[in-house]
Formats: C-alpha cells, structure tokens, sequence
C-alpha cells in the first residue's frame, strides 16, 4: 500500500537479492538465526530455516498509490537505490503499476494525485478494493496475501464512536463518516478478506476495537504502528540501557533532518502530529517514572522533525541526552546517525509480512505483540502497556517462535549449568 520510497526500497531490495546481487541485511526473517535447547547444545538455525516463512522467490508485490508512476520510476523519484542497481531488476519493478488509490486530500494535506478512485460511498471504495485485491491474487496465482500499510502518514485522528464496534464502522463506511481515513478504507478491506494487515506508519488505522472485531471474525493477524526505524531505534537500544544501571534522565532531545516525500508530509503540523505521538511513547514506557519518580518523573522529552530537501531520504538524527549520575551529578550523551530511512525499513516490511503470514498459517490472529520489535508504537491488549524495550521484545519475538515449534522456552535463568 503506497509505492514510496519504503515500498519500492523494499520491492527493489528482494528482487535484486533474489538475483545475488545484494544481502539482505537488517532481516531477521533472511539473516537472523535462534538459538535451540541448552547452550552446551549448539544449536542455531536461522530463523527461516527453522520455522516455515515464505521464501522470497515465491513473493509476488502489487501495490496502490496516488501517482501514476510504475514502480521503477517511482523508486527512481524516491531517489533511495542507485539507478546502477535499479537498473538490474528494471524489468520486474517496471510490471509493477499502481492500483488506483483510496485517497482523500483531508488526511494527507500535503500530497495530491490523479490516480485516485470514485466511488458512492467509503463502502464502494472498500469492495472496490476488494474486488482489486481478489483480481491481483487471481492474476498471480497467489495463495495467500499480506498487506502492509506503507502510504503517507495521515493527520492525527482520535478513536471514536464509529471505530467501537464492527457494525457502527460498517455504517459509518456508508456513511463516508469522516471518522473513517483511507488508510482504514484499506484495513478493512484487508481484514474483511482474512488478511494479514501491517501498519508501518503512525496513523490510526487498524488498532481500534471495530478493526479487531473484523480480524478476530476473519482470522486475520494484525501488527503495527509505525516502523521502529532511525532515532526511535536508537532510544530503545540506548534508553534500557540507561535505566539498567539506574542512571537518571532529566531531558532528551531528539530533531531530525530529512527530505524525502515523508518529510514533506510531515512538514504539516497535522501529519507531525500523529508522528510525534507514536515518536513520544517510548521513553516513558521504557523509564517507568511511576516506579523510579526520583530518576525520570519530569524529563523533558521534544521531539522535532525538519523538512530539509537537500538530504533527500538521508536522514540526520540528533539527540541530546541531560543524565544525572551518583550524587545527582550531571552528565551529557550526545548521538549523531547518518541513517538512511528506508534502508532500515525495508527489512522491516519484509519481516513482518513473512512472520505475519506464517502466523496466519499458524492460527493466530488479531494483535500480534511479538512483533512489537518493528514497531515505534507497538500494538497492545488493552489492559496492559506495550514493550518498547528492544531486546525484551526480541526476546518475545524468539520465543514465540519456539513456541510455535514446541521448542522450549528460553528464560536465561541458566542455572542447570551450574548444578
Ligand atoms: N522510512 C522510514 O524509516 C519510516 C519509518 C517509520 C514509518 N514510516 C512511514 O512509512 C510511510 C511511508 O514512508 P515513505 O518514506 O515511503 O513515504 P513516501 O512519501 O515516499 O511514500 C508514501 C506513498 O504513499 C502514497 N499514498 C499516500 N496516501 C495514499 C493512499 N491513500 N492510497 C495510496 N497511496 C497513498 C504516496 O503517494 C506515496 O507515494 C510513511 O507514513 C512514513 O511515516 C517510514
């Protein structure tokens, strides 16, 4: 959903590696391996070996967009990959062509195309897309499908009544209720359809209680919000890191510089505000001030994101981080990354549409939380907060695994080597 910069890098990645020309580096699902039984066992398979995920020869994309662009010219614009390397794998990215869009200027001011479908109501956009995602699956010869939420960040939307049951979305989809943003006009066409939906940006769009409701009826998988990228992945390896040792935080400050298309949307005050929500969670899960008010009860934490053409999609990442230490005296941490935003998404887009089809296949459906790892604002059962922590989520994600394999847990206790 969406060919921008994150979906073509991600289309254009699988091809090529499917060709050998490149790794694919940052995928847990192609690189990763998990370690089996006791460590005196030497067992780690990788990942993909060891449960069933689907190989990348078999992956078939299609997608949606505004714009009219195949999916070569469009990686072309998003200026991510080099032509030399776009080059290689042309001919697959260019029978790529964008569906028409689901698309309503009101949740995405900054961005307008032609590409863009007509319909009755919100309703007939949902079968429309319906009857697209059916017409592809055919084309394909596909068995089973994913699809993962990779369009623009939408304005910021708050859960409301239209969103607390399946039948009062279903009304308000005839009812084109405004409560109802294109990204979920996918979401529910998806669910309604049994299948998996990813959400990789922060708009609400799968994790209301309507959209569960659907996903529980269709046995459909769900997982989101907002891939845990550049800086958010940088403050959950750092910031457990901090709390560990018990070391305070009074302010953090993180602004970004980018200036892909992603940066233009987010260049509008409504868009940003969606983003720097999702952005905003995650220290506060992380630091817990209820239980440590002495250490983080007031920290400061500004999030800022600057549109800034000349990087294209080479963002900068700056935080500054006031610590307090023994005594309360104070220190400073200062990160500078020169990532590459959808370098470190691509794999992500990847990974969960693999794991989220496996789960599928596995029976389970709705929420998926050991897919918190991928996510800035993870989501969660409503009763109790979402792991942010990255290496406890790992820790989650592998042991799901196992779990589905029948393979014992692993707690890291550890005491049977020293019996
Ligand atoms: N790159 C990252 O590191 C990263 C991390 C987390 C989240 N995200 C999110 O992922 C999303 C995609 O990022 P990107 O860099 O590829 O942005 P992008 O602007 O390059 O691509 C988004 C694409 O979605 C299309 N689009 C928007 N609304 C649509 C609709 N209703 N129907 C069909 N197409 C639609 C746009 O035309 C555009 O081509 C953004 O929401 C971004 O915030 C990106």
């Amino acid at each position: 959903m969406g060919l921008g910069a994150v979906s073509t890098t991600t289309i254009a990645g699988v091809a090529a590696i499917r060709k050998g020309l490149a790794l694919p580096i940052g995928s847990l699902t192609q690189m990763g391996t998990i370690r089996l039984g006791r460590r005196t066992d030497a067992r780690s398979p990788k990942i993909k070996d060891f449960v069933p995920v689907a190989g990348l020869p078999d992956i078939v994309f299609g997608g949606w967009d505004i714009f009219e662009e195949d999916c070569y010219a469009a990686a072309r614009t998003a200026g991510v990959l080099e032509p030399a390397l776009l080059d290689q794998v042309r001919g697959e990215m260019e029978a790529i062509k964008p569906m028409p869009a689901v698309f309503d200027q009101r949740y995405v001011k900054r961005l307008n195309g032609p590409n863009v479908k007509k319909g009755r109501n919100k309703k007939d956009l949902a079968e429309q897309l319906i009857a697209d995602i059916r017409g592809f699956k055919e084309k394909h010869g596909c068995s089973r499908l994913v699809m993962v939420w990779c369009g623009s960040t939408e304005v910021f939307m708050k859960e409301g009544p239209v969103h607390q049951s399946l039948a009062a979305l279903e009304k308000g989809l005839e009812e084109s209720d405004d409560a109802i943003p294109s990204s979920m006009v996918y979401a529910y066409a998806a669910l309604k359809e049994g299948i998996p939906f990813a959400n990789a940006a922060p708009n609400l769009t799968a994790d209301v209680p309507a959209m569960l409701e659907l996903a529980a009826r269709t046995k459909a998988p769900v997982a989101g919000n907002d891939m845990k990228t550049g800086q958010t992945l940088i403050k959950t390896v750092i910031a457990p890191g901090l709390k560990a040792r018990l070391l305070g935080v009074r302010g953090w400050y993180s602004t970004n510089i980018l200036g892909n298309r992603d940066g233009e949307v987010l260049d509008d005050p409504e868009s940003f505000k969606t983003k720097e929500e999702s952005k905003k969670s995650a220290l506060d899960y992380i630091f817990q001030p209820h239980l440590y008010p002495e250490l983080y009860k007031d920290l400061s934490h500004v999030v800022r994101i600057n549109y800034y053409p000349p990087r294209g999609d080479n963002k900068e990442g700056w935080d500054n981080i006031d610590l307090v230490g023994w005594l309360g005296y104070p220190m400073q941490l200062k990160i500078n990354f020169l990532c590459r935003d959808s370098i470190l998404a691509a794999p992500i887009v990847l990974d969960s549409a693999l794991f989220l089809d496996l789960a599928k296949r596995a029976g389970m459906f709705g929420i998926q939380e050991w897919l918190s790892f991928y996510f800035k604002a993870p989501m969660h059962a409503k009763e109790v907060y979402p792991e942010h922590d990255l290496f406890i989520q790992l820790m989650k994600l592998k042991n799901t695994l196992r779990y589905m394999k029948g393979e014992e847990l692993i707690t890291h206790l550890g005491l049977e080597y020293y019996d």
